[in-house]
């Protein structure tokens, strides 16, 4: 099965979590930038919506734990929050991956990530909290299509892949623009499992399902397979499982060390 790259060689996609973020601080430019040097295929990012409107790559609601800043994101301004240091906690939190040059770093907005990194690498962009940004569909995709991600060819290729945990987030955006490739998240505290219907009815609107990788078995990847869908489970940092989700038949996978994936990849 032939998801992108090559067309001669399946390829199972190495998604870049927050960048390389077992190595650099999250959702920063070194970070992504690494994720990139260690051949993810795609940077993942998480988007939140400052109270003026911007969107910026951030995990959490809240500033308090990748920034020095305490609060909600909405409270915030971007011009606040550009004031902050993202990458400090990092190499306290992580002294062996410290580096002198993350201590300062900024909070990037979408915006500047695609303007850094251009219209040809590869994006897997979160609609994170969008009940509480109602209007974040529409202006990422004022954003992507600045940059030129939209365009037929961009969209056919899969440059962005757009991900969320929502489901109304998800079919907003194919209101909004059907032709952008959509892939429905799922969290499971049990083992997880999904029926015929649950995935006749994502296959209406995404292209793929992204379980967390603990819940899931050989089953349920074929069982997504089966209609014909991505699956990249999520996140997945060590070798033994990779191998592992590989052999069921996953079409990609999130992972804090995309070097491991790279190399898992490569020895096969
Ligand atoms: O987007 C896949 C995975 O990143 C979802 O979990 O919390 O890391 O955004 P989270
Ligand atoms: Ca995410």
């Amino acid at each position: 099965f032939v998801f992108a790259g090559n067309e001669k060689e399946p390829q199972v996609l190495n998604v870049a979590h927050r960048g390389a973020s077992a190595y650099a601080p999250e959702h920063t430019i070194p970070s992504y930038k690494l994720g990139d040097r260690m051949k993810g295929d795609y940077i993942e990012i998480d988007l939140q919506m400052t109270k003026d409107g911007h969107l910026i790559a951030m995990h959490d609601e809240t500033l308090d734990r990748t920034t020095n800043g305490t609060g909600q994101v909405k409270d915030h301004t971007l011009a606040q929050i550009k004031e902050l240091d993202a990458g400090s906690w990092f190499n306290e939190t992580y002294p062996q991956y410290a580096k002198k040059k993350y201590a300062g770093l900024k909070v990037p907005t979408l915006d500047e990530v695609l303007a850094h990194f251009g219209s040809d690498k590869k994006y897997y962009i979160e609609t994170k909290a969008p009940e509480v940004y109602p209007s974040m569909e529409e202006e990422l995709l004022r954003i992507l299509d600045k940059h030129g991600l939209t365009t037929k060819e961009k969209l056919e290729n899969k440059n962005v892949l757009v991900q969320s945990f929502s489901q109304a987030s998800l079919l907003k955006m194919y209101h909004l623009n059907p032709d952008v490739p959509l892939v429905q998240l799922f969290w499971y505290d049990t083992p997880g499992s999904i029926t015929d219907g649950e995935l006749e009815a994502v296959k209406r609107y995404a292209i793929g399902v992204g379980p967390n990788f603990q819940r899931i078995d050989r089953e349920y990847v074929q069982q997504v397979r089966k209609h014909g869908l991505e699956i990249h489970p999520y996140t997945v940092n060590e070798k033994a499982d990779m191998e592992k989700l590989i052999e069921w038949g996953v079409t990609g996978m999130f992972t804090n060390h995309p070097d491991r994936l790279h190399e898992v990849l490569r020895g096969k």
